[in-house]
């Protein structure tokens, strides 16, 4: 294909469009993040898919306006079908195979998980397999080795509460604004990490990853839900220990209640843990695999704690690739990118029309033999 990609992205509280050229340039790219879910501290699944109708054809029209391209000059629109909210979904799958169908272009239809994958590639072109992928969104916690485009090895995955979502959940507790990522690593740039001993979960099990064979050690797997009740126990216990005043480190007071005068160390203690957990793992990983190349993607990629802990660990011999927080989040760009992959593969990995759960595409097994 020589003609630009149009990429769409609808699957959670982001309305995203973008227009690739035929090497993966972004000509143009347009993100808009809905502000309806704030006030409810959460996405709402209801009020998203409202407002992805709402916005859909502005957001391509300015795309399309900002990249310098004709609607009659697309060759392929790529949307984001799976996983997702399903309303959400569905409006980004259905304006495209509209779009697409009046064009005469092929619709391809793009994992999201595989779409952060691709996120990396289209800002540095030596962000390419092989290399130990660490996947944390919102809704998903994947460490993945990828020997190549489109095998995807499963090392382990989130048992409970995806990594953003303990994010999102702490910061509430804590008592932040949603997204709580971003509220979360903006706080705890004035706190203590080494206050609030918050747990670990399943950083200390050894051994061997998910196996060929059907083995499920798990020691790759996360686990953030004990985390979330620890910190909300340990808010309880700051609430009930009274007092205008909270003792700060250093000795001095800060005016307010007990929870403001801690919540920056509440938010530094809880980044440090989860922090730990998923550098440690991913680290193990990179060494069970013998590859010294991680590659991290997702909204939570944006956090640069997790960022310097990893680049440290892997040392001057080994390549750290995460795009710039604003590719890091849910975007278009990604999606067209992995689309152009999967258009040129000519394999969809047997995703056709919107889908709340699947599998990313072309996910084995961990077989250390095939390293
Ligand atoms: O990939 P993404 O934009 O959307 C999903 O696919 O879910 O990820 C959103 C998640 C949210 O949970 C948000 O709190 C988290 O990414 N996030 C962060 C940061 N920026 C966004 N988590 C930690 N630190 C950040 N700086
Ligand atoms: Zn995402």
């Amino acid at each position: 294909m020589t003609r630009p990609i149009l990429g769409i992205e609808t699957t959670c509280d982001e309305t995203s469009a973008a227009v690739l050229d035929e090497r993966g340039e972004i000509l143009g790219l347009v993100i808009h993040s809905q502000d309806v879910h704030r006030v409810y501290g959460g996405v709402v699944p209801e009020l998203a898919a409202r407002d992805h109708v709402r916005r859909i054809e502005p957001v391509v029209a300015a795309t399309l306006g900002e990249a310098g391209v004709a609607r009659k000059d697309l060759g392929a629109i790529a949307v984001a079908a799976a996983p997702g909210l399903i309303g959400a979904l569905l409006v980004g799958v259905t304006w495209s195979r509209a779009a697409a169908y009046a064009l005469g272009i092929p619709v391809v239809p793009v994992h999201h998980m595989e779409g952060h994958l691709f996120g990396p590639v289209l800002e540095d072109p030596d962000a390419v397999p092989p290399f130990v992928a660490l996947l944390v969104s919102g809704g998903h916690t994947l460490l993945l080795w990828v020997p190549e485009w489109g095998r995807y090895h499963l090392l382990g995955e989130t048992r409970d509460d995806a990594a953003g979502e303990a994010f999102d959940k702490a910061a509430r507790i804590v008592g932040l604004s949603y997204p709580g990522g971003p509220a979360i690593e903006k706080a705890a740039a004035g706190g203590d990490p080494g206050r609030y001993p918050f747990p670990r979960p399943l950083l200390k099990r050894k051994g061997g990853a998910r196996t060929g064979g059907g083995g499920r050690a798990g020691d790759f797997d996360f686990s953030f839900s004990g985390l979330k009740t620890a910190v909300a126990r340990t808010v309880a216990e700051v609430e009930g220990g009274g007092g205008g005043r909270g003792k700060q480190p250093g000795g001095g007071t800060v005016e307010g209640t007990p929870l403001e005068a801690e919540r920056s160390h509440l938010a530094a203690s809880f980044q440090e843990a989860v922090v730990d957990v998923l550098a440690g793992k991913t680290l193990s990983a990179a060494e069970a695999v013998g590859c010294r190349r991680v590659l991290v993607g997702g909204g939570v990629a944006a956090n640069r704690a997790l960022k310097e802990r990893i680049r440290e660990g892997i040392g001057p011999g080994g390549r750290l690739f995460a795009a710039s927080p604003r590719l890091s989040m849910d975007n278009g760009a990604m999606i067209a990118r992995a689309g152009l992959f999967r258009l040129r593969l000519g394999d969809f990995g047997g995703l056709t029309g919107a889908v709340a759960g699947a599998p990313i595409p072309g996910v084995l097994a961990y077989a250390p033999q095939e390293a």
